[in-house]
């Protein structure tokens, strides 16, 4: 696996949070994979994450200033090996637009930690910092994961 794409609705809390957590956890293990995250909706495309997302990263050591909002795009699911969606909504619209001929594997992101007993990363959006800590927790325990099966797998 050499390349992973996170996928949310809007690609301004989650993916963009799930893309520098995973970057930290895969750095700090010394592994090279490339990241990028994507949504589903272009209404914020080209925007940062939202201002809570990158507060509450920060709060954690991670920079998440620098990423930029930009929908999935048909070359995505040839160009990454893994992509991964935040809740099943995400999971269905990509399964949707998926070309017959792309080879990246499409699954929920809190399948790599299902004894975590979550299937779906919620949505952070309309609610307050507690959502936003709690994502964060559920990614770095998948990251943690991903980095497990990855070094159990050498
Ligand atoms: P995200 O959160 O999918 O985790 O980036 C949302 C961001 C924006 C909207 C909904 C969810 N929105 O409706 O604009």
């Amino acid at each position: 696996m050499k390349s992973i794409l996170f996928v949310c609705l809007g690609n301004i809390c989650r993916s963009p949070t799930a893309q520098a957590v995973f970057a930290d956890r895969l750095e700090r293990a010394g592994l090279v994979i490339e990241l990028d995250s994507a949504g589903t909706i272009p209404h914020h495309q080209g925007r940062p994450p939202d201002s809570r997302a990158i507060h509450h990263g920060r709060l954690r050591g991670l920079e998440l200033e620098h990423l930029r909002a930009r929908e999935v795009v048909e070359t995505d699911f040839h160009r990454f090996d893994r992509i991964f969606a935040m809740d099943r909504a995400n999971l269905a619209e990509l399964q949707r637009r998926q070309p017959t001929r792309a080879a990246a594997s499409i699954e929920l992101l809190m399948s790599l930690a299902p004894d975590y007993g979550l299937e779906e990363v919620p949505d952070p959006y309309y609610g307050g910092d507690q959502g936003f800590e709690r994502v964060l927790d559920m990614l770095d325990a998948a990251a943690q994961r991903l980095v497990e099966q990855i070094i159990a797998a050498c």
